[in-house]
């Protein structure tokens, strides 16, 4: 029966990142930098507020678009952190996930034919939806660039087709963000153009220099911006599966059709926990910001000295080193990496052709698993 499989679900592969970790599951005395999973528990007071949530019979369906709680603590947060503006009631909703979030966008906004343009190397979580939607992904390559988006290579790739731009900062894998300056070069060539920008803002918490910068904050781009945000990353909470999308009422209002027909709601407890991260918990990402900020110097550090070429990362818990100096392909290096060092880093090309020559290592683990990591890649490498 597999041959009346929609030949779109057939043509798509599962992640990189997963297939190498697959892989390399069944070697022992690995230090794996695989996972984009924090590393630190879920803040006690969202724990508690969750078994709150389950004595008190918290277990119903919730309003489509989430607990209204809720949508207004998570309008408050992104107001009073990132200067944006969405009414809880019409403007707000909860997903299941920023995973759920980006599918709706996408599934919302997407006819066949049309094209979506994805600054790679990127997070390998769009391209697929984005062909299930009939549409076309155009990947930019930004490795010239020190992998940010810039105004003049986007004026390259917008066509009439374009539907939509993903713009994923601070970025899964490079750690890279984009200033306020850079965002606006963006929005002033934008304001020619009927195009959305959809902004994957999960990371926004984990901004080491300064204050993350929403594009949705430029006056121009608010009525074209769809912002994806969540507690997975900023929270530890990925397994809670909260996320939220901000949009202009007249977006919203669509998207919570696509939404009311795959989940009908977030989980109801779940929303609970959320309600408490956002609420007592506005800074708990503060002391995790700081640890991997810590880390991420001393990766940097670290790597530059073994040889690697870094662009120095700003944000999130990923670094991105190329591999050129020693090795031209990304998959190989990382599999003899870990045959011969015990250490698992994912190959590039799990983030598009463009991420070949690089390899992502994750520091979302200990300072000693980290070090004892670094060590075996240095001793590997000489
Ligand atoms: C850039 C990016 N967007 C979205 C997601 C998915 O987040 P969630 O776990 O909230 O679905 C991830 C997870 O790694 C990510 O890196």
């Amino acid at each position: 029966m597999e041959h009346l499989i929609n030949t779109s679900v057939q043509n798509i592969k599962i992640s990189g990142i997963r297939q190498f970790f697959n892989m390399v599951a069944h070697y022992e005395d690995v230090i794996s930098f695989t996972i984009g999973q924090p590393d630190f528990p879920t803040p006690l007071h969202v724990k508690e507020a969750a078994k709150k949530a389950i004595d008190d019979n918290v277990t119903s369906y919730t309003h489509n678009a989430g607990f209204i709680e809720l949508r207004e603590a998570a309008a408050s947060f992104v107001h009073s952190r990132y200067n944006l503006h969405y009414r809880a009631e019409d403007e707000v909703l909860v997903t299941v996930g920023a995973s759920q979030a980006i599918d709706i966008a996408f599934r919302t906004i997407l006819s066949a034919g049309d094209e979506v343009i994805l600054p790679a190397p990127v997070y390998p979580g769009y391209e697929p939806v984005i062909s299930l939607c009939g549409a076309q992904p155009v990947h930019i390559d930004t490795t010239e660039t020190d992998f940010k988006l810039t105004a003049e290579l986007l004026k390259k790739h917008i066509t009439p087709n374009t539907k939509a731009i993903i713009l994923p900062y601070p970025s899964n894998p490079t750690g890279v963000t984009l200033s306020l300056e850079e965002l606006q070069d963006i929005a002033t060539l934008l304001e020619k153009h009927d195009i959305f920008v959809i902004s994957d803002e999960i990371y926004s918490e984990l901004t080491f220099y300064g204050n993350h910068v929403s594009i949705a904050s430029i006056p121009s781009m608010r009525e074209k911006t769809i912002v994806i945000n969540g507690v997975s990353k900023s929270h530890s909470m990925t397994g809670w599966r909260i996320g939220f999308l901000f949009a202009p009422a007249q977006i919203t209002k669509h998207m919570i059709k696509v939404l009311q027909y795959s989940v009908s709601c977030a989980s109801s407890v779940s929303q609970k926990g959320a309600l408490a991260a956002l609420t007592e918990g506005k800074d708990d990402a503060l002391p995790m910001k700081r640890e991997y900020k810590k880390r991420m110097e001393y990766a940097y550090e670290r790597l530059v000295k073994m040889g690697f070429t870094v662009t120095k990362p700003s944000g999130a818990f990923y670094i991105f080193p190329s591999i050129k100096p020693f090795h031209h392909d990304s998959h190989e290096f990382a599999l003899n990496l870990v045959k011969e060092a015990g250490v698992a880093l994912t190959p590039g090309t799990a983030f598009s052709d463009y991420g070949q020559g690089y390899v992502r290592l994750s520091y979302a683990c200990s300072m000693e698993q980290l070090k004892e990591g670094l060590d075996r890649m240095e001793r590997y490498l000489k």
